[in-house]
């Protein structure tokens, strides 16, 4: 069974229509990355993956069941430009993504649970490779470090499935060939199901295992908010399945190699 199904989905605000009719099914490990004119509705989609917002007509099945209207431990998301606590340090901001969720009223956590989230926090900042700045403030970080804490925040929380809404666009190329190489083996590390949106076609090539493009199959110039956009190509990437962990091998090393040559 598809982990994802997508039932005759639509979303409207007002009288714009944004997404129409789009049916799809995504298995748990693929990699979808998606491209699609500004505008045209992919964070929306994203949200309605997360559950802050909610479609209009049809739904999102998530195991058999509607995803709800509100996001929760599965699903974790990280923007293009993210927002920490300024007055913590990395590890705090980490530890308090962690708190939060197990306690979230106080959004604190004491002794012996303390010591564990601290060890988490600690663990997830090496796998994102910012150990070394553990101590420092978010404006001490740089953009391609910033990213890093906000994957790890979302990590933290231990989601199945991983949104994406274009997090490197902001960088510059060398950070983004690294901050590829980190998604794919975060990717295969935490069995994650990744949507990822980007605008640049080459990156949804290169870290997909399959690629959605965005767009409007109608469209009236008289009425440009009539028709909402639809996924109008869904290209197989990588091969699915069980040869879906060769693939991410073989994109590992591709990352590798072009870390590398850069
Ligand atoms: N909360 C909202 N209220 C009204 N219109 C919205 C809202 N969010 C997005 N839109 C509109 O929906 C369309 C799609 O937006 P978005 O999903 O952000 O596009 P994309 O991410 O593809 O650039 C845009 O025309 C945007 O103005
Ligand atoms: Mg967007």
């Amino acid at each position: 069974m598809s982990m994802i199904e997508i039932k005759n989905l639509w979303k409207e605000y007002g009288d714009q229509v944004v997404l129409e009719q789009i049916n799809n099914q995504v298995k748990s490990g693929e990699f979808v990355t998606i491209v699609g004119a500004s505008g045209c509705g992919k964070t929306t989609f994203l949200k309605m993956l997360l559950g802050t917002e909610s479609p209009s007509r049809g739904q999102i099945l998530l195991d058999g069941t509607a995803i709800k209207d509100e996001p929760d431990e599965s699903r974790g998301i990280v923007f293009q430009r993210y927002s920490v606590f300024p007055h913590m340090t990395v590890i705090q901001n980490v530890m308090l993504a962690r708190e939060l969720e197990a306690s979230p009223l106080h959004g604190r956590l004491f002794g012996a649970a303390r010591n564990n989230a601290k060890r988490e926090a600690e663990n997830m900042l090496e796998a994102v490779g910012l150990s070394h700045a553990k101590n420092k403030y978010p404006h001490e970080l740089s953009g391609g470090m910033q990213q890093r804490l906000a994957l790890a925040q979302s990590l933290i929380k231990k989601p199945r499935i991983l949104l994406l809404d274009e997090p490197f666009g902001a960088l510059d190329p060398g950070i983004r060939a690294d901050m590829h190489k980190l998604v794919l083996s975060l990717w295969r590390e935490h069995k994650l199901t990744v949507f990822m949106i980007t605008h640049d076609i080459k990156e949804g090539f290169f870290l997909g295992t399959r690629l959605w493009v965005f767009d409007k199959d109608r469209y009236d110039p008289h009425a440009p908010n009539a028709y909402g956009a639809q996924i109008t190509y869904d290209l197989p990437v990588g091969k699915t399945d069980a040869e879906v962990w060769q693939q991410i091998d073989k994109s590992l090393k591709k990352a590798n190699d072009f870390v590398e040559n850069a």
